[in-house]
């Protein structure tokens, strides 16, 4: 393809709400969680169009067993982190779990998370349920990307983290939340862990994107977790990742070898040492040090 400064300048051009909201049908939407600077400069570069500060950081940078715990003061951080390497891309930041139980909360979360954090949209886990919050966030002019089917979040309701929507009944709950969260105001719905039939219903029903993870190639847009992504998460590897790297591998090693060379002394080498000019080696040999006892 060739290069034209306008299609330099659109390829570059920082991504919004409205903009992915616009996608809904066109061309795929690509996201992946980031929670630090170099994660986020890593997916901004490569050329992701969402990158979500995601409560999952509970479990893969924290090493949580969920994602229960992390509070808004973690999620500020690392979303205030992450915005520092991302020039291009949406940045979305996860609400964590009961910090969006009312409206009231809802607003002092999601406003700290753009104000602080310097987020440009929030998360929330939920369908029909926190509507409420959601159309109170978007009204205050925080965007709101919704999150329905196997929402980590109610794992204790769920018995575990299971796929959602596989009977009939729950596909049409599932399809209920996903126009409610439309008709609140969400400007795209993320569909985690889902039957294919039941994901396909929800992206023809709704006019807004919907972005999934395991829930097949029928969603406007796909995202995966970071560590997934590159090999970094080894407790477990859920059906839907495909790793398109193996770094956790590659560390253990990079980190053996530095430890190798530590130990016989092939660490650090002339070319990572300082040396003193000529004139002072013989100055500082003069020095008489006095040993302590
Ligand atoms: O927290 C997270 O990483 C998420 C994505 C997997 C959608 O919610």
């Amino acid at each position: 393809m060739s290069t034209t400064p306008e299609t330099t300048a659109a390829s570059q051009a920082v991504l919004t709400a409205p903009a992915i909201q616009a996608r809904k049908d066109g061309e795929k939407i690509c996201c992946v969680t980031a929670y630090d600077y170099p994660s986020g400069m890593i997916a901004d570069a490569a050329g992701v169009d969402v990158v979500l500060v995601g409560d999952s950081l509970a479990m893969v940078v924290l090493g949580h067993e969920d994602t229960l715990s992390v509070t808004v003061d973690e999620m500020v951080h690392h979303t205030r982190a992450a915005s520092r390497g991302v020039r291009r891309a949406l940045l979305v930041a996860d609400m964590p779990f009961m910090s969006f139980c009312t409206v009231e909360r809802a607003l002092e979360t999601g406003g700290r998370l753009v104000a602080e954090g310097h987020a440009r949209a929030v998360k929330l886990e939920g369908g029909a349920a926190v509507a409420p919050q959601i159309r109170a966030l978007t009204e205050a002019g925080i965007p709101v990307m919704a999150h329905v089917g196997l929402t980590p979040q109610h794992v204790a309701r769920f018995g575990g983290f299971k796929a959602q929507g596989k009977s009939a009944e729950a596909a049409r709950a599932l399809i209920d939340d996903a126009l409610a969260v439309e008709e609140a105001g969400a400007f795209s719905v993320v569909l985690e862990a889902m039957p294919v039939e039941c994901a396909a219903l929800i992206t023809e029903s709704v006019s807004i994107p919907t972005i999934g993870i395991g829930a097949g190639n029928v969603t406007d847009g796909q995202i995966l977790v970071f560590h997934d992504v590159l090999g970094l998460f080894d407790r477990f590897l859920p059906k839907f990742v495909r790793r398109y790297a193996e770094l956790g591998a590659a560390g253990r090693e990079a980190m053996a070898q530095y430890c190798d060379d530590v130990r016989r002394g092939r660490f650090p080498a002339d070319k990572n040492t300082f040396y003193m000019p000529e004139d002072q080696v013989a100055q500082v040999r003069k020095i008489k040090v006095k040993k302590k006892k």
